[in-house]
């Protein structure tokens, strides 16, 4: 008995030693296991940038094959383009007019309710829809809104969202990131503004026979439209503030009778700039802060 209660410690520890050291060989296998996984998905992404975590959709194989016999980027024919060429005089003009245009965008969260004409959001989207694409694949979707009681729902959803983003979800370095600027879950321009331009990215297409079609590239894509769309926005004369509302997409999808192959990425209120705007007083880095020539 005496030489068991000596032993029994000893016995446990080495007993303990063993457990931690099978447990942590099982830990490396399944993280060998999981880097393979990402690996051979990586592998058949090829256009995804790991980095950039691109949700482009994965198609089965046979759809896949189908889009292929149905393309008919073989017969698409090349015709000649000029574009319109500027003196080296003129085109420093219009390059400085077009930077001081973009430079007096500001993010304005107090939007005034007076109307503005409907072929103006037609134009604006027109342009943004002129953006590049990957594989030409055009994968957004501007929905406008103008109804006020859709409009108002939407304020609903978002705010009661938003509430709980800054409460719990943001976290106290977000919210705090976010003081200077003043904003919060109370949207009010939801309301206000003449229309909501709600956009949403295709993550992946559907052809005239009911086959998924590959969106390649669709997140960078949809951004650029809207880098477009926010420059149409300026140009015309309107204001409005890029809001990605997290964690209401799917919510808004449904309120929107938007099919499941599309997503939230962006919605901005359209409007003037109500009178009493104020826009928090930022400065934009200089050239020699975000230029590097080689
Ligand atoms: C991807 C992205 C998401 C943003 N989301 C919000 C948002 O949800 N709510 C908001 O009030 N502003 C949002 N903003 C606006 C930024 O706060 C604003 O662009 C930034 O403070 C710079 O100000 P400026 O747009 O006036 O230059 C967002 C901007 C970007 C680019």
């Amino acid at each position: 008995m005496a030489v068991f209660s000596f032993l029994s410690p000893f016995f446990l520890a080495v007993i303990c030693v063993l457990i931690i050291i099978i447990l942590q060989s099982m830990k490396k296998t399944d993280g060998k296991k999981e880097k393979g996984e990402k690996t051979s998905k990586a592998e058949s992404r090829p256009w995804v940038d790991e980095d950039l975590k691109d949700s482009t959709e994965l198609l089965a194989e046979d759809e896949e094959k189908d889009e292929w016999q149905d393309s008919d980027e073989e017969n698409l024919t090349h015709v000649p383009f000029s574009p319109r060429r500027y003196s080296e005089q003129e085109m420093l003009k219009r390059s400085k007019e077009f930077y001081e245009l973009l430079n007096q965008r500001r993010s304005v969260r107090f939007i005034s309710d007076k109307a503005i004409p409907r072929e103006v959001i037609d134009n604006i989207i027109r342009a943004a829809g002129t953006s590049p694409s990957g594989a030409h694949t055009e994968p957004w979707t501007f929905v406008v809104v103008e109804d006020p009681e859709v409009k108002h729902k939407i304020r609903e959803i978002i705010e009661e969202e938003e509430e709980i983003n800054y409460r719990k979800r943001m976290g106290d370095k977000w919210v705090n990131d976010l003081k200077k600027l003043k904003t919060n879950w109370v949207k009010e321009y939801l309301d206000t503004a003449p229309y909501l331009i709600l956009i949403f990215k295709q993550v992946y297409g559907i052809r005239s026979n009911n086959r998924k079609k590959t969106h390649y590239y669709n997140e960078i894509s949809v951004s650029i439209a809207c880098g477009i769309l926010l420059a149409a926005i300026q140009n015309a004369g309107l204001v409005t503030v890029t809001t990605t509302p997290l964690n209401c997409g799917p919510r808004l999808r449904l309120l929107l009778e938007r099919p499941v192959n599309e997503k939230l990425l962006m919605l901005l209120p359209v409007g003037y700039a109500s009178k009493d705007a104020t826009v928090p007083d930022l400065q934009r880095k200089p050239l020699e802060d975000v230029m590097v020539v080689v």
